[in-house]
C-alpha cells in the first residue's frame, strides 16, 4: 500500500524525502512523488514507476527546502500514472494520501458541480480541493483539515503542506497507518518506523481519529471531533541495520536466513521450562481466563492464515479446545456466530491487514476476547485486541512473509502449549518437552539453512515449470498451502497446495512427467498414509520432491529429495517450511522476478 513521509527541519528535505520513501518501497507502489516548500512556491514532482524515476526527476529539476512530504502510491483509484501520483495540489496546498475515500463519487459530483476541476482520477484529490475550499471560506489550515475529515468517509492517513506556512505539516489517521518521529529540532511522519530511524527512534503512533501537527519544535495532536490529546513518545529498538538488506541479494534472501534468531527472539523470555509453560503476561490470558475459554477462532489472511491452520491443530490436540481457522476477508461478511467464550485470535505480520482488523474488531464488539498475535509494535490490530503475543521478527521488508510466518508458527506453538496447561490437558512433563523441542528449532533451521546450496540446484531443474503441487497431511498440509503461495506469488509458476489425501479426488488428473510435486514427509504420525499419496503420484510419473528427515523413506520413489533434521510433530512444520522458502527463492531468482516486491503485491493490505 502507499507510503507517506514528511519533514520539518533545517536540512535539505528532498533526499531525506527520498530515502525514507526507499524505506518503505517494501509497501508496494506504482508512483511516487513530493512536495517541498521552497521558501516561496511548493515545488511538486511525481513520476511514474520506481523511486529511481522520482530521483532522475528531482536530479533534472533540483528542489531546495526544509518541509515538505513525499509519497509512494499503490493504484487504488485511477491507473499508476504520473497524473495519478500524489501529492495532489488544489490552490495552496498539497496532500498525500493512504487509504481509499469511499464516499468519494458523492463528494466528486458535488465538487464538480461547485466548479471545480480535476487533474487526476484519484479520490485523494478530492481532499486538496475541499481542503482549499475551507480555506476560501476563512479558516486556517489546521481547522480546514478538520472540517475536510468531517466530511470523508473511509480509511486515509494524510499529510497536508501548504503554501502559506512552511512551518509545519498537518496529518491525519483514519484505519491507515501514521507515525510522528520527534527529532531534535526536527520533526517527521512516516507510514511506517523504518522511514524514520536513519533520524530518530522516538516515534509517537497516532491513533484513529487523531489530527495532528509538526513543526521543528514538536507536535500538536487533537481530536478530530474534539480536544487536544497525548500520546505517549515510544523508543524504538530495532536499529537502521536491521531493516536493511546485510549483504544478501534480496531481503527475502536475508529474511529467510533471519529465521533462527527471529524464533529465539520470540521465544525469548517467555518459555519456563521449569514449569513446562509460558510467561506471557502481555496476553491477558490468566490459567483462570483460559479454562473458560470455550472455542478459540482464528482469524487472517494470506500467509498468516497458513499460520493460523497451524495454530488451530495444536489448540485441538494440545489443548483439547475446540478450534476453527478463519479467512478473515469471509468472515466478517457471513454474520459469524462468534461472542463471549470465544477467543479469537488475530494473526498479522503487519497488524494493519483491513480484513483482519476489522474482523477481530466486530469479533470484540460481539463480546470475543481478541489476542492479536502481530509483528508491528503498536499497530492496529494490536491496538484493537485485549491482548497481544508479538512475534519478534524484526522489520520484514520483502513482500513474501517467511520469517514472521515461522516466528507466527512458534507463538501459536507457544499458545497451544500455555492453554493446555492452564487447562490441565497438558502436563508439566509434557509441556517441559514440546518447550525444548521449540527452544531445539532454531538450531534445526541453521542446520537446513547450511543445505541452501542442494536446494538451489533442485531448484534449477523446475525453473522451467507451468505448475506445481504441494502436499502434505495433518501439520504439513498448512506447509504445503504456504510453500505453493510461496512460490506462486515470487516465480509466478501456478501453484497448488493440497492435504495428500485430496490428491485422489481430483488433482491427481494434472499429475504427469511435467509436473514437480513436493511432498513433505517429516517422521510423524501421517508419513504411512503420505507414502501412499506419493506412490500415486510417482504412479503417474510425477516428478517427486521430498522433504524429509530419514533419507531411506523416499528411496524409490523420490526424483530429489531435501533432508531436514528430525523434529516433534508440533514443531517439524518450522523447519520444513524452510526449504520450501528456499525453493521459491531460487526458481524466482533464476527465473529473474522482482523477488522482494512481486507484481500486483503489496506488503501491507490496508484496503479490504
Ligand atoms: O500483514 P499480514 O500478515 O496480515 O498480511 C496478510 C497477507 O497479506 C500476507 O500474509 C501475504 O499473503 C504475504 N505477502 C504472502 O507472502
Amino acid at each position: 500500500m502507499c507510503g507517506i513521509i514528511g519533514y520539518v527541519g533545517n536540512e535539505e528535505c528532498a533526499p531525506i524525502l527520498l530515502d525514507g520513501l526507499r524505506r518503505l518501497e517494501y509497501r508496494g507502489y506504482d508512483s511516487a512523488g513530493v512536495a517541498v516548500h521552497d521558501g516561496q512556491e511548493l515545488r511538486v514532482l511525481r513520476a511514474a514507476g520506481k523511486l529511481t524515476a522520482l530521483g532522475d526527476a528531482l536530479g533534472r529539476n533540483p528542489v531546495h527546502g526544509a518541509t515538505g512530504i513525499g509519497h509512494t502510491r499503490w493504484a487504488t483509484h485511477g491507473k499508476p500514472s504520473e497524473h495519478n501520483a500524489h501529492p495532489h495540489v488544489s490552490g495552496n496546498v498539497a496532500v498525500v494520501h493512504n487509504g481509499i475515500i469511499e464516499n468519494h463519487v458523492e463528494l466528486k459530483t458535488e465538487l464538480k458541480a461547485s466548479g471545480r476541476v480535476f487533474k487526476s482520477d484519484t479520490d485523494t484529490e478530492i481532499v486538496a480541493h475541499l481542503i482549499d475550499l475551507a480555506l476560501g471560506r476563512g479558516l486556517e489550515l489546521f481547522e480546514a483539515v478538520r472540517e475536510t475529515l468531517k466530511v470523508l468517509r473511509g480509511a486515509y492517513a494524510i499529510a497536508v503542506l501548504s503554501k502559506d506556512d512552511p512551518s509545519r505539516i498537518i496529518l491525519a489517521k483514519n484505519a491507515s497507518p501514521l507515525v510522528l518521529g520527534v527529532g531534535d529540532g526536527v520533526m517527521l511522519a512516516a507510514s511506517d518506523v523504518p522511514a524514520l530511524l536513519s533520524h530518530t527512534r522516538d516515534v509517537i503512533f497516532l491513533e484513529d481519529g487523531d489530527l495532528a501537527e509538526i513543526r521543528r519544535e514538536g507536535a500538536k495532536i487533537v481530536r478530530v471531533d474534539g480536544g487536544p490529546v497525548e500520546r505517549p513518545v515510544t523508543r524504538i529498538t530495532w536499529s537502521l541495520m536491521q531493516a536493511e538488506r546485510g549483504g544478501f541479494k534480496h531481503f527475502m534472501l536475508k529474511e529467510i536466513h533471519e529465521q533462527p534468531r527471529a524464533i529465539e527472539d520470540t521465544l525469548r523470555g517467555r518459555v519456563n521450562l521449569d514449569e513446562g509453560g509460558l510467561e506471557a503476561g502481555e496476553m491477558g490470558l490468566d490459567a483462570e481466563t483460559a479454562k473458560k475459554i470455550r472455542r478459540v477462532v482464528f482469524l487472517a489472511c494470506g500467509t498468516s492464515y497458513h499460520a493460523a491452520l497451524h495454530g488451530r491443530y495444536l489448540l485441538e490436540s494440545l489443548a483439547r479446545v475446540e478450534a476453527v481457522a478463519e479467512l478473515a476477508s469471509e468472515f466478517r461478511y457471513r454474520d459469524p456466530v462468534v461472542g463471549e467464550g470465544d477467543l479469537v485470535v488475530a494473526v498479522s505480520q503487519s497488524g494493519e491487514t483491513a480484513d483482519t482488523l476489522a474482523a477481530a474488531k466486530e469479533a470484540r464488539e460481539r463480546g470475543a476476547r481478541v489476542l492479536a498475535v502481530v509483528n508491528v509494535q503498536g499497530s492496529a490490530i494490536a491496538r484493537a485486541a485485549h491482548g497481544t503475543l508479538y512475534t519478534h521478527a524484526g522489520p520484514e521488508i520483502g513482500v513474501a512473509s517467511t520469517k514472521c510466518f515461522t516466528a507466527q508458527q512458534a507463538a501459536l506453538t507457544m499458545l497451544a502449549i500455555h492453554v493446555g496447561r492452564s487447562r490441565g490437558a497438558l502436563s508439566v512433563e509434557k509441556g517441559r518437552a514440546l518447550l525444548q523441542e521449540l527452544v531445539e528449532v532454531p538450531a534445526k533451521m541453521r542446520e537446513t539453512l547450511a543445505g541452501a546450496r542442494h536446494v538451489e540446484g533442485i531448484a534449477r531443474s523446475i525453473v522451467h515449470a507451468r505448475d506445481a503441487l504441494f502436499l502434505g497431511r495433518g501439520l504439513s498440509a498448512a506447509v504445503a498451502l504456504e510453500g505453493a503461495l510461496k512460490l506462486k506469488e515470487i516465480s509466478y509458476i501456478h501453484a497448488e497446495g493440497y492435504a495428500g489425501g485430496e490428491m485422489k479426488h481430483g488433482p491427481l488428473a494434472l499429475v504427469d512427467r511435467d509436473m514437480p510435486v513436493v511432498c513433505l514427509l517429516p517422521s510423524d504420525s501421517t508419513l504411512e498414509k503420505m507414502l501412499s499419496n506419493v506412490q500415486e503420484v510417482r504412479a503417474r510419473d510425477g516428478v517427486v520432491i521430498a522433504v524429509l528427515d530419514e533419507p531411506s523413506v523416499a528411496r524409490d520413489i523420490a526424483a530429489h529429495t531435501i533432508v531436514v533434521p528430525r523434529a516433534a510433530e508440533a514443531v517439524s512444520p518450522l523447519v520444513t517450511s524452510v526449504p520450501l522458502q528456499l525453493l521459491s527463492y531460487y526458481v524466482a531468482d533464476h527465473r529473474g522476478t522482482d523477488v522482494d516486491q512481486p507484481r500486483n503485491l503489496a506488503k501491507t493490505v490496508t484496503v479490504e
